[in-house]
Formats: structure tokens, sequence, C-alpha cells
């Protein structure tokens, strides 16, 4: 196969962090509060700005708390998995590594015992309409390592008894989220708008903030979980003041991305951008024998961590060593050509591909991009 002249402009397909949006430059980030106390009111003033739009593009209700917590969509979730699990039964979903790492912070770090762990193999959801309305529920929206989602909040009953709590990293700006099925939510900013790591945002509903304030949990919190004071909500947090300091260079660019994504037409738009990224790798798909969706079934096929798996019979039938050298060596090969970074498949995942469908991938890059697997496939097999 002779090897193709076009490249996609933008070769950063990670699934987080993620490609910063189209015209990014450090040059967004040179109005950033630096130097500056966090809590000083123009400091705060940042902080609520970047809950306001992200409520705003996302259309999270008024009556629902947004804050900005430390160490990622991994503490946002931690501190509410301490905060308020055990106050009833609790089930579990996993179906790929981090919704499986919630499942081990529960049963083996908090050492619930009314747990039930809801679980499927890569590809696949677990059965929902198992999910019990009056135990509080625990799932990933989007599972990234495996590319599968949750069709959308059907199966999460209006008159649940138990909380719903969402690990929405590679959902939020870039699927439906239904606000009333949602009880507690969770992100990053490196992820769908291509933001910096750091902090992680924290969604509570009414009945969250209910079940913080009635329910003392029976174990100690560290002071970067506790968001509770005297028994009330510490709504400071939700209004800007942070539990501890924020970089405010990275404020800075999470406020340059919900700006762009204000500047593009919003949360529709971010929706369809990812809907056509997907579009453009299932219509090669459907036309290249060696590749396939490693989510089967459309309705759950995540648009923005998109997971494909090699099925030619010659590569099904290396031993897992071997198929995961053969796509290291394809995704090394794009590599070297900066035509595409970091498209391996997740460590625990099944050797594949994994390439990033959010609202800040250009559709015209990965129509670039697929000549080139074709090559990269080609090259690597005759190897
Ligand atoms: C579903 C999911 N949960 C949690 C995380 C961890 O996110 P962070 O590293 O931002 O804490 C990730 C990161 O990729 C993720 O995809």
């Amino acid at each position: 196969m002779k090897e193709p002249t076009l490249k996609p402009s933008r070769p950063f397909f990670a699934s987080g962090p993620c490609a910063k949006r189209p015209g990014w430059s450090v040059d967004a980030l040179s109005g950033a509060f630096l130097g500056r106390s966090h809590r000083s009111s123009l400091g705060k003033a940042r902080l609520h700005e970047v809950i306001e739009k992200s409520r705003a593009v996302l259309g999270i209700p008024s009556d629902y708390r947004v804050g900005i917590v430390p160490a990622s969509d991994t503490g946002a979730v931690e501190m509410v998995l301490w905060s308020v699990l055990g106050a009833r039964g609790v089930d579990m979903l996993a179906w790929e590594s981090f919704g499986a790492g919630w499942v081990t912070d529960v049963v083996k770090q908090l050492k619930l015992t009314d747990v039930r762990q809801l679980e499927a193999e890569y590809g696949a959801l677990p059965d929902l309409s198992q999910v019990d309305p009056a135990r509080d529920v625990v799932f990933t929206w989007n599972g990234t390592t495996s590319g599968v989602r949750v069709p959308n909040g059907d199966w999460i009953r209006a008159d649940r008894e138990g909380l719903s709590i969402c690990d929405a990293t590679s959902a939020a700006f870039a699927m439906d989220l239904p606000w009333d099925k949602l009880d507690v939510a969770t992100w990053s900013w490196q992820k769908v708008l291509g933001g910096e790591a750091a902090h992680g945002m924290l969604v509570l509903s009414p009945r969250a903030v209910a079940r913080l304030e009635s329910y003392a949990p029976p174990r100690p919190l560290p002071k970067i979980f506790r968001m509770v004071k005297a028994g009330k909500l510490n709504e400071d947090i939700f209004k800007g003041s942070t539990i501890n300091t924020p970089s405010m260079l990275c404020v800075e660019d999470a406020l340059d991305g919900l700006r762009w994504a204000e500047s593009i037409g919003g949360l529709r738009e971010l929706l369809a951008r990812s809907r056509r990224n997907l579009a453009v790798l299932s219509d090669w798909v459907e036309r290249t024998p060696w590749v396939e969706f490693l989510a089967k079934d459309p309705a759950i096929r995540s648009s923005t961590s998109i997971c494909l798996s090699l099925v030619e019979p010659w590569f099904l039938a290396l031993p897992k060593d071997a198929r995961m050298a053969h796509v290291k060596k394809l995704t090394g090969l794009l590599e070297k050509k900066d035509v595409a970074y970091d498209i391996n498949s997740y460590v625990d995942a099944p050797p594949g591909l994994r390439i990033w469908g959010g609202g800040t991938i250009e559709a015209s890059d990965l129509e670039a991009l697929t000549p080139w697997l074709d090559w990269a496939y080609s090259e690597t097999r005759q190897a």
C-alpha cells in the first residue's frame, strides 16, 4: 500500500488529556490570574465563572450545586463515595477498568457489605434493568477504556429512593446527560473540552445534598473530602471557595475551553461534533475488513473514546502479548509519522485502538487519519 500524503492537521487523538480546542495556543492563558490569592474577590470570581459557565453550557438546573474540587475526576468521585455511601445498599456497575476501580474502592477500601456488583465484559453493558431504585447506584456514563456508554437515563427511576452517582468524565460536554436522573455527576477538565488536568467538577442534586446533611458516615474523612460543616453543606465550595489552592493557570484554561464551547453554539454543537466524529470512523469501519467496534451494539457505542478491535483471524490467533506488541508497532509507526498520538487501547482493555472523538477533534482530521490506519495496518501486517 502506498503511504498516504495528507496528514491530520492535529495528530492529537488521546483519550485524556484530550486535544485542546481548535486554534488553542498558550496565548489563551495570557489573562490568567497569577501570583494573586484565589481567595481574593477577583480570584473567587474566576472560579465562580467556571462554575456558572459549566452550569450554563451543560444545562444544569439552578437548584443543583456545582463545585470545583481537588484531584480531578478521581478526587470528585472519591469524595462522594466516602461521604455518602453506606446509608443504604449500593449497586455498583462496572464494564471496564474505571468502573471496576470504583467497585474496588467500595468493597476493599470502604468495606461496605451491602454491595451488589453488576458487571459486564469489555464491549458490553451489564443488565441495567437489574438496578434497584431502593439502593444507591454508582456507574460511569461512558466507560473510557471500552468505548461503551449507557444509552440514556431511562433505566434510572424518577421515583428512586437511592442516589444515582455518575462518573461522567468522558461524557460531559459530549453526550446528553439527563440531570433529573443524576444526583451526583463528576468530570475533569482534561477531557472533552481539552483543559488541563488537576481539578475535578462535582455536581450535587438537592437529594444528594439532603443525604450529605442527614448521614454522617462512620469513617474518618480527610480534609480534601469534607463537604459538610456542622451538619450543613459547605456552600462556599460551590461558589468558588475551593477546599485547597487551585491552579489559576488551569482555571484560565478551563475558562478558555468553556468560552470556546459557547462560541461554537454550546452543548448542541459539541454533541453534534462528537457525533460527526463517530460517524467518520463508523463509515470507515463499515468498509474496512480488518477492524470492528469493540462495542457491537451501536446504541451503547461511545462517540468520545472510540474503541476498535483488530479482527482478522491471523491477528486473533496470536497470544495476547503478541497482539499487544503488534498494536504497539502499528500505533508507534503512526506516532513516528506524526499522524496520530496515543491511540493504543488502554492497558487493561483488549489489544486494539482507541481514538478520541470529543468535540475538540475535527472530523476532517479523522477523515485524514483513516487512510493512515489502513496503511499502518498493511505495513505492520506484512512485517
Ligand atoms: C471514566 C473515567 N473515570 C475516571 C478517570 C480518572 O480521571 P482523572 O485522571 O481526571 O482523575 C478517567 C480518566 O480517563 C475516566 O476515563
